[in-house]
């Protein structure tokens, strides 16, 4: 017997539990995995509130750690005993020891510590995604990132700026904008008090930038298609304020024959090429100390219930480690 996070019901953070559960033996293609540091994710509070549905009740929630293959279930052949691995968006991370899919683990080199490993995957892959395949970041572009001091946020700024963009990023507070200055952000906007779009424009001369990488979805679609130019690309990634509300794609004519896409970082981990061709850049950059993932917050991951709330509350910067 082992000790899990678990919900019963979907709700506020008082329904995560701190809960014996039986892990049992891995079958055909699994692992057993001794997790030794865990990742928090705004997709967990998504989960935990019934936002986005969980598989079944009870439900162990977490989409990213990193730990110890412990036992091999049959036909395991690319992991040993020993080996040192992490993943991104699989449920159920929020526990001490799991059964997990081989295929979803990815090796973890010595230069890259476990809590490093555990909170890089799902924000840094994300992140990889968005600047390599959703819009591709060209040395010289402006870009947009909101909630450019959160976990994705961070990795987002110092990574497209060694890709030689000039980030423009949208923050909550004076503190925040520190933060993300710190992280590669050119030009923090404080957007609970500055009007998005006329910053945006003022700072890159009337023209609007290429890309909108956008997480907060409802209350801020309006202003960041206006903050594109013709052909722009505005990535909705994320639903914070809400779902974006359904709109008529002519809208997007006048504005510049503008682009809105919808993307998910399970499509872009779906198959083991995928996954393996972004962990393999993701790697690179974290060992290098290109891209840190700052982790700026650590609870025992039998308090997740306190970390939700203050991920919720805007109080977090960077990525949350939780401990098993
Ligand atoms: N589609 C995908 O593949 C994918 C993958 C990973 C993450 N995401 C999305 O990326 C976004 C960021 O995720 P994250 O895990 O890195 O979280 P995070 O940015 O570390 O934390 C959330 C931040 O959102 C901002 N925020 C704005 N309005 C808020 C509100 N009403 N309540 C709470 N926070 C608010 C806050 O920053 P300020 O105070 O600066 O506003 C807060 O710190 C989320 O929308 C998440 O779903 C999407």
């Amino acid at each position: 017997m082992t000790h899990a996070v678990r919900i019963h019901r979907t709700g506020g953070p008082e329904v995560l539990q701190w809960e014996f559960v039986d892990v049992g033996k891995p079958g055909p293609g699994e692992v057993r995995l001794r997790q030794t540091a865990c990742g928090l994710n705004y997709i967990d509070i998504y989960m935990r509130a019934g936002i986005y549905p969980v598989a079944a009740l009870p439900a162990i929630l977490g989409m990213e750690a990193a730990g110890v293959v412990e036992e091999l279930g049959a036909s395991v052949t690319e992991l040993a005993r020993g080996d040192r691995v992490a993943y991104p968006m699989v449920a159920g991370g929020y526990a001490q020891e799991r059964i997990i899919d081989a295929q979803r683990l990815v090796k973890i080199p010595d230069s890259i510590d476990d809590k490093t490993a555990a909170t890089m995957m799902l924000k840094g892959l994300t992140a990889h995604y968005l600047l390599f395949r959703t819009y591709p970041v060209k040395a010289g572009d402006t870009i947009l990132v909101y909630a450019a001091s959160g976990g994705v946020g961070l990795m987002l700024c110092q990574w497209a700026k060694h890709l030689g963009a000039t980030v423009i990023g949208c923050v909550g507070s004076k503190e925040k904008a520190k933060v993300a200055m710190a992280n590669g952000c050119d030009h923090p906007v404080l957007y609970r008090e500055e009007n998005i779009a006329e910053r945006v424009r003022e700072l890159t001369h009337g023209e609007g930038v290429p890309v909108v990488y956008d997480g907060m979805g409802q209350q801020t679609f309006a202003a960041s298609l206006d903050c594109l130019r013709p052909f722009g690309v505005l990535v909705t990634y994320g639903n914070i304020t809400g779902q974006v509300e359904p709109f008529s794609p002519k809208i997007l004519a006048p504005k510049g024959s503008l682009y809105v896409t919808r993307p998910t970082l399970a499509t872009h981990v779906a198959t083991r090429e995928l996954l393996a061709e972004g962990a393999k850049r993701l790697i690179d950059v974290v060992s290098k100390g290109i891209v840190r993932n700052n982790i700026n917050q650590s609870y025992a991951l039998k308090d997740t219930a306190q970390a939700h709330r203050d991920i919720e509350a805007r109080k977090t910067t960077g990525s949350t480690v939780l401990i098993p």
